[in-house]
């Protein structure tokens, strides 16, 4: 069976009580769980990693290169300040897809720069939670193409 990683970065795992508003009012469990449930109609197993710390997130990717088939990941704050994690997104050789909750390009202006994007497969911003769902998706195809 193909396998997925999905990669939360900083401050996600206060999703729920972290500015609902903004990025909603499910919990990372729940959100987890919802993609849990989509995987099992997909044939496709997932691992699920959250980290508040740079090199951690670096160390999943790095890791997920020798058995995942691809990756989901939300490197949240890091996604406008790192070139290290750019940097572990084009070193591995499985497809990234990078997501959003909230519609990045409509914030401000710091938030609509991602360094990290230009070296993912493509981006999933601005459908709460539902971008992970079609992150998936989206992930799942590129996946079947391979
Ligand atoms: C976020 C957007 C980032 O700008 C922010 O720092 C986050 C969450 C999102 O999912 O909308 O922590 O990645």
């Amino acid at each position: 069976m193909k396998q997925a990683l999905i990669l939360h970065g900083p401050n996600l795992n206060l999703l729920g009580v972290r500015e609902p508003d903004i990025y909603g009012t499910l919990s990372l469990a729940e959100i987890n769980a919802r993609l849990l449930e989509e995987s099992q109609k997909m044939d496709l197993q997932l691992r699920f990693h959250q980290s508040n710390h740079e090199g951690e997130l670096i160390d999943f990717l790095h890791e997920a290169a020798s058995w995942a088939n691809g990756v989901v990941f939300n490197p949240a704050g890091y996604t406008h300040t790192s070139v290290a994690l750019r940097d572990a997104v084009a070193a591995i050789r499985i497809p990234v897809v990078e997501v959003h909750l909230s519609n990045v390009s409509g914030r401000e202006p710091f938030r609509q720069v991602s360094l990290i994007a230009p070296v993912c497969r493509g981006v999933v911003a601005g459908f709460g939670w539902r971008s992970y769902l079609y992150a998936l998706h989206a992930l799942a195809d590129l996946i079947a193409e391979n």
